[in-house]
């Protein structure tokens, strides 16, 4: 294993968390002024635990595994856990990560797992209880093809291999429309799109064949923004991949952290987009689908989803 933990994070570096989870919790006029953040500390502002850390995958306190956390969404989907208490094991190519505010002790550690190398991937995550699959094509990383088809199929793999319960991967809306315009233009890079849709079958087939418990979930966001979180109550989720529109990086983060932890999302596919930005994808596809999400929370939201519905 080649998880990584600094035995000796600076206080300074843990009351930034302490106070960046108290923002998330109770707004942004919350402040911390206690001299260090400490595990009590976040235990009494996230009523969990932290000191437990139990390596049991399915258990409360098993870490959940971020892959591509480095990245956009997958840094922002680190945060999303911390904020709410879970253990986060943070697995980038090179095992180095950082949140900016330093490192967050008991609460998360890193590791080095590359999806285009099974070895370091089964390494990375053993022992998790859940996993969100963030990563995507990049210069280093490897193309479509390497990340975001075998890339998928691998962690797909090694999470049976290892009984972790759900791995949670972002794909994309449109890619079952390969006549969209959305389609069209994002396929442009490396054939993306066609690569992600060959990752979601080849993903739906590893559990077909995998032992009973062990779950995936699709989330397909619309075009990416990096505005602010507009929380579920702006946020629309959809299935069939008729309907597609934008959404931040934030919203797509915080619905991969609730679906990881919900059993209302097992082996389902669904569609996010901000509802304000609400459209079919292509000409001819009906206004609505029908299998329209909306509500308060993402659990209630989750509460409607169907399985095969997407394949
Ligand atoms: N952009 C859009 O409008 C749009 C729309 C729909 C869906 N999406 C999808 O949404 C997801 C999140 O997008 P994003 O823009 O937030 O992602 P991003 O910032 O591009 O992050 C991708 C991450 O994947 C990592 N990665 C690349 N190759 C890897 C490998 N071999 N092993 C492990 N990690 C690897 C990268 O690390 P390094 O940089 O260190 O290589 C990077 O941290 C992606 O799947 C994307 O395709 C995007």
């Amino acid at each position: 294993m080649s998880a990584t933990e600094d035995a000796s994070p600076s206080p300074f570096d843990r009351r930034s968390l302490v106070n960046r989870v108290a923002a998330g919790l109770l707004g942004t006029a919350a402040v911390v002024t206690t001299a260090a953040g400490t595990g009590e500390e976040l235990r009494l502002l996230t009523g969990v635990d932290t000191a437990a850390s139990a390596s049991e995958p399915g258990t409360k306190q098993s870490p959940i595994a971020v892959v591509g956390a480095g990245g956009k969404t997958g840094k922002l989907a680190v945060e999303g856990l911390l904020k709410r208490g879970r253990n986060v094991r943070a697995v980038t190519r090179t095992g180095e990560f950082s949140l900016g505010g330093g490192d967050v002790g008991d609460l998360m550690t890193t590791a080095a797992g590359d999806v285009t190398k099974t070895d370091t991937l089964k390494q990375a995550l053993a022992g998790c209880g859940a996993v969100l699959f963030c990563a995507s094509a990049s210069k280093k990383g490897g193309n479509a093809e390497a990340v975001d088809y075998q890339g998928v199929l691998n962690a797909a793999q090694a999470c049976v291999e290892l009984g972790i319960p759900r791995l949670v991967v972002i794909s994309s809306g449109a890619v079952t429309k390969p006549d969209s315009l959305g389609f069209k233009v994002t396929n442009v890079f490396g054939n993306i799109m066609t690569l992600k849709r060959k990752g979601e079958i080849g993903l739906e087939e590893i559990y077909a064949a995998a032992p009973k418990g062990l779950t995936y979930t699709i989330v397909r966001p619309g075009g990416l923004t990096d505005g602010a979180v507009i929380g579920p109550a702006g946020i629309e989720l959809n299935q069939g991949d008729t309907i597609g529109g934008t959404v931040g990086r934030g919203d797509v983060a915080e619905v991969v952290v609730e679906a990881a932890l919900s059993p209302a999302t097992e082996n389902t596919i669904f569609e996010i987009y901000d509802k304000k930005s609400r459209g079919p994808l292509q000409g001819g596809l009906p206004k609505t689908s029908g299998y329209e999400r909306t509500g308060e929370s993402y659990e209630a939201m989750f509460k409607g989803l169907q399985g095969g519905i997407g394949l």
